[in-house]
């Protein structure tokens, strides 16, 4: 299911990253906001617990999070997105999973993969901020899958529509959100208009 988040402050800030003439400092803080923008969306459905708590002035019946939290951040660009959302769930562990696309077959090549031992019973969130032919978001929720993982959100800035077309047939279960849906892929793989090569961006490497 695609959760389309639609915001002036989303959109506008969208616009930095997209901007071919934003430095790599003010890309890198940028996608940080972006990810802390889009907390407030992709946790809105997070399970509660009743708890009690003495306020200065008596007693208050109120909630909090029931889940564990685990942020997978999908190497390398993901990492840019896990701060924004770690600051505002203090106590959500963070897995990792190292993936590049081979540059002519596109294919997702996975060099890396730790986790959390919570993650069976954890609400676990997958980071990456191009979804652009699936392949890699695809791969990273089979192995969080093969690791465990049952209730797998995949949060995700800029998409095509061949990427979420392919979660949606190969992970029906998962909830993807983005931020942007764009036009079409190129035929080098890149995302129209897209904002780029996300990693590149990010870590200054172009
Ligand atoms: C980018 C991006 C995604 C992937 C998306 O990573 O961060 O992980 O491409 O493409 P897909 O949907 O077609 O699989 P890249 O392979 O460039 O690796 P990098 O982040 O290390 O540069
Ligand atoms: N990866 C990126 O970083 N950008 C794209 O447009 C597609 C894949």
């Amino acid at each position: 299911m695609l959760h389309l988040l639609k915001h002036p402050l989303l959109t506008h800030k969208l616009a930095i990253l997209r901007n071919k003439a934003t430095p790599m400092r003010e890309f890198r803080h940028t996608l940080k906001e972006i990810a802390g923008l889009m907390a407030y969306e992709i946790t809105r459905d997070l399970p509660v617990r009743k708890i009690t708590v003495e306020t200065p002035i008596g007693s208050c019946e109120t909630e909090e999070l029931a889940k564990d939290v685990v942020l997978v951040p999908v190497l390398r660009a993901g990492l840019g997105m896990a701060d924004g959302i770690s600051n505002l769930i203090s106590s959500a562990r963070i897995g990792h999973i190292g993936m590049y696309r081979d540059h002519v077959t596109l294919t997702p090549m996975t060099y890396y993969a730790k986790f959390p031992d919570n993650l069976p019973q954890a609400v676990v969130m997958v980071l990456d901020p191009m979804l652009a032919t699936g392949g890699s978001s695809s791969d990273a929720i089979t192995i969080l899958k093969n690791n465990g993982a049952t209730i797998i959100k995949l949060v995700c800035v800029v998409g095509a529509p061949e990427g979420v077309s392919k979660i949606e047939n190969d992970h029906p279960d998962v909830q993807i959100y983005l931020a942007a849906l764009d036009e079409k892929l190129n035929d080098i793989g890149y995302i129209v208009p897209g904002l780029g090569d996300a990693g590149d961006r990010l870590f200054g490497t172009k």
